[in-house]
């Protein structure tokens, strides 16, 4: 089954479905009238169905019409939406699952038929088209790919093992808070050396974004960037060897493992 020659599914046009029909879309994967929306209340995704997206509240419908089919309700609400549409549900069909939490084995337990199951564990950043999008699936290498080609259109992309999903919801979907928290702190820093918080902000998240971009474009490792901004008894190592004594890196990584504990346990 090709992507091109198939409409897609999102159920449960929310916020991550919505980013993710919108990028599908504005990359040209699809016309907006080959994707079908769903949700129960319509009324919330009104301004798409002028755009042209096919909007139902009827998800077998939106099933029936589609080859791929998207996944993107809350956890409390798959089982219900999974009963709604086995009973359209076929092998040629390819799930697509954006839901945190939720193993591919779950996901096809509650299945009647046995339909490829493909997770995605795409972050928030997807509404601009820079989300970092882990990817897992069982069932091909090849199916995998198409879909990774999707989320391609979404920033950028990993195929990995499913047993790494939770890390990857840690790192990927979580670390967007964690680098948001670092950016408050950063801006109140800036406010107090005297900065107006709108100036503060703008100097932290542009100097964040260029930190990624360098690391993103030359491929090195964070340390040789920072040996070119610490001179030999400067202010950028003082800071920085406080922030160490402090436990910066210590405490990050303790986050990320307190996170990662509770993930895990999470049922
Ligand atoms: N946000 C993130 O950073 C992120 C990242 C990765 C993965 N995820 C996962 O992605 C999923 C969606 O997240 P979200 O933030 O987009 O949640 P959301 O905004 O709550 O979207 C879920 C949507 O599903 C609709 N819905 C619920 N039951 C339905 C049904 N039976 N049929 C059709 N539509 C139904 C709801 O609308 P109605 O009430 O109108 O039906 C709601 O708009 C979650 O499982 C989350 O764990 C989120």
């Amino acid at each position: 089954m090709e992507l091109l020659d198939e409409n897609i599914a999102i159920l449960g046009a929310g916020n991550l479905g919505i980013a993710i029909a919108e990028g599908i879309v504005e990359e040209g994967l699809k016309k907006a009238d080959q994707v079908y929306l769903t949700r129960r209340n319509l009324k919330h995704v009104a301004h798409l169905a002028d755009q042209g997206f096919l909007t139902v509240e009827d998800n077998k419908l939106a099933v029936e019409s589609s080859g791929y089919i998207f996944l993107c309700v809350q956890p409390k609400q798959l089982a219900s939406l999974i009963e709604q549409i086995n009973p359209v549900l076929t092998e040629k069909h390819v799930l697509v699952s954006v839901i945190t939490g939720v193993s591919i084995d779950e996901i096809k337990g509650l299945l009647k038929v046995d339909v490829p199951v493909v997770r995605a564990m795409p972050n928030t950043a997807i509404a601009i088209g820079e989300s970092m999008t882990c990817i897992a699936c069982n069932d091909s290498k090849e199916l995998a790919l198409t879909i990774q080609k999707v989320f391609n259109s979404l920033g950028q992309t990993l195929v990995i093992d499913e047993k790494l999903m939770q890390a990857a919801t840690v790192l990927g979907a979580s670390g967007i808070a964690f680098f948001m928290r670092y950016l408050r702190a950063a801006t109140q820093g800036g406010i107090q050396m005297g900065f107006h918080s709108d100036e503060a902000q703008l100097i932290a998240v542009q100097t964040a974004k260029g930190a990624a971009s360098l690391i993103l474009e030359n491929g090195n490792h964070p340390e040789v960037e920072i040996d070119k901004v610490t001179t030999p008894q400067g202010c950028t190592i003082a800071g920085l060897n406080e922030m160490e004594h402090q436990g910066l890196s210590s405490a990050l990584i303790k986050g990320l493992m307190v996170s990662y504990d509770k993930i895990k346990n999470i049922k």
